[in-house]
């Protein structure tokens, strides 16, 4: 059991385009954390846990993560002892819904670039997520090791791409097939990786840097706007780092710079106001449920960013969802290797709530049930599909397989007002296989999917009578989503619009709130 209770915490993410280095920096980041002892060790151990369900397999061919988890570890700052709770986002864009969800419950993220490729479409997308969030973003320019690309380069993508001011906290000498080293700015060391060390090569003011690099160095230096904590973590202005994940260099800078700069957990919208982690009571969202995480025991876990009080084991919360209140016996924290039974937790942890599906996505728990947060939407999906079951028989597990997938995020279901093949949505091609693979090997269902006449779909909203009368006229572009909630099915994304201006009563709208 775990308590740490008075510790300073700092709850970020990793983004980057897939091979950028996220699963190697992450191992580096809990080896430097003291979560794990042996490199290599979230591979083998993720190995491991893909063998066990055959969706997770997909995974392991296509040598990607879909599916998000937290990871806690330890470090002393400075004297200080702080939690860095790390929050796994899958790298693949087809889960990028999940991945924004992800981001609603971290402070910051660190966003990894490789030296060589620079930044890729994918990446910004998750960059204008972060912005959206107002998440600020440390970078690190991975695999220095290798042969890269002009380092001026990549820090004027960043400042042009993504309009955001770059401020070099190192530099790396000769780049381009003639690597030498990285200086550190802040204490002058200049060292090279070796094997899975440093090795010291100088101090700057020592040793001066070689001359051919020495201009570089300064103009990287002086040309390029200086640190200030304010607009880093305002989101406009990012620290960058170059390291190699790999040889496990400038893994420490970067921990040091989460510690240093990384905000501490920050106030959450709800509604009007916001609410600050010293807020008199117990509060969280749920931003991820994830189903038959152990085969063995059909159970849910639903993900619950704490953003206030001191949570107490077995203390009593109320879902927003639900109404009334449900003690929290078994609470879990997350570690690189294992999960513990959470004595208490602070705001800023993430905390494993295993339930029978009484918990959502979206929900609000509090203690007095009078908060609720806001801003985790829905996105209105880009790929839908007829499901056809191949065995007629399975009709209810159909349901229930489609309700749980849609409520992990994994899809969105329509339950179309007339006829009864269902429709599901989503926003990449790679959810798909997924959901066909998990109806078999979790829930026993063969399905198969078919093209739907649909193209899209939205929300609709507005007065009783309108909706009615729309209804009326439209029922055969009608569904229900999960919720009950009403969605017209649109052909075209024109047949959208079409309908937006004959009815401007009503809005169509292509997110939710959840
Ligand atoms: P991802 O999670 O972002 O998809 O990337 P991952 O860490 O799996 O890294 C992708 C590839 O890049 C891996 O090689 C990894 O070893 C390599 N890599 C990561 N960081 C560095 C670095 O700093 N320097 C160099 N030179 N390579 C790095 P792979 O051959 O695809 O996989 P593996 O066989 O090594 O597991």
């Amino acid at each position: 059991m775990t308590s740490r209770s008075g510790n300073a915490r700092r709850t970020f993410a990793i983004i980057s385009h897939p091979d950028a280095g996220k699963t190697t920096l992450t191992e580096k980041l809990l080896l430097q954390g003291g979560a794990i002892h042996l490199a290599g060790e979230v591979k083998a151990r993720g190995a491991a846990r893909r063998a066990r369900s055959d969706w997770m397999k997909i995974e392991q061919q296509r040598g990607i993560s879909v599916t998000s988890s937290v990871m806690t570890f330890e470090k002393e700052y400075e004297g200080e002892t702080i939690t860095f709770n790390l929050l796994d986002t899958p790298g693949h864009e087809d889960f990028s819904e999940d991945t924004y969800r992800t981001l609603t419950a971290v402070d910051s993220a660190i966003m990894v670039i490789d030296a060589a490729k620079g930044i890729e479409p994918q990446t910004r997308k998750l960059f204008e997520v972060c912005r959206l969030r107002s998440v600020p973003i440390i970078t690190f320019v991975n695999k220095v090791d290798r042969e890269g690309r002009d380092p001026f380069e990549t820090l004027d993508e960043v400042a042009d791409m993504l309009a955001l001011d770059v401020s070099p906290q190192s530099w790396p000498i000769g780049m381009g097939g003639q690597f030498e080293g990285i200086i550190d700015f802040a204490s002058g060391d200049i060292a090279r990786p070796e094997g899975g060390s440093k090795e010291f090569l100088g101090k700057r003011d020592q040793d001066p840097v070689p001359e051919q690099w020495a201009e570089q160095v300064e103009l990287a230096q002086i040309g390029y706007p200086e640190f200030d904590l304010d607009a880093y973590r305002n989101g406009d202005l990012t620290p960058v780092y170059f390291g190699s994940a790999l040889k496990n260099f400038g893994v420490e800078e970067l921990i040091d710079a989460i510690a240093r700069f990384a905000p501490p957990p920050r106030p959450q919208p709800a509604g009007n106001e916001q609410i600050a982690p010293s807020h008199d009571e117990v509060t969280g969202f749920i931003f991820k449920v994830q189903a038959n995480m152990d085969p063995n025991h059909r159970d849910r876990i639903a993900f619950m960013r704490q953003v206030s009080g001191t949570f107490k084991r077995g203390m009593k919360l109320t879902p927003s969802g639900l109404g009334k209140p449900i003690a929290i016996h078994s609470p879990i924290l997350f570690f690189a290797q294992d999960r513990e039974i959470a004595d208490t937790a602070e705001a800023g942890d993430i905390i494993g709530i295993p339930n029978h599906g009484t918990l959502r996505v979206g929900d609000t728990l509090s203690e007095k049930n009078q908060v609720r947060f806001t801003g985790l939407p829905n996105f209105a999906p880009e790929i839908l599909r007829r499901v056809v079951l191949k065995d007629p028989t399975k009709t209810k597990q159909l349901r229930k397989a489609l309700d749980d997938l849609s409520e992990e995020g994994v899809i969105q279901v329509f339950y179309p007002e007339i006829g009864g093949q269902w429709i599901i949505g989503v926003v990449g091609q790679l959810q798909l296989d997924v959901l066909v693979s998990r109806l078999s090997a979790e829930y026993k269902v063969e399905a198969g999917l078919e093209a739907s006449p649909f193209a899209t779909a939205r929300w609709i909203k507005g007065d009783t009578n309108a909706l009615n009368q729309f209804e009326n006229f439209n029922r055969a572009n009608l569904a229900k989503d999960r919720d009950g909630d009403l969605v017209f099915m649109a052909r075209s994304p024109w047949d959208v619009n079409y309908q937006q201006e004959k009815n401007p009563e009503l809005t169509f709208s292509a997110t939710k709130e959840r």
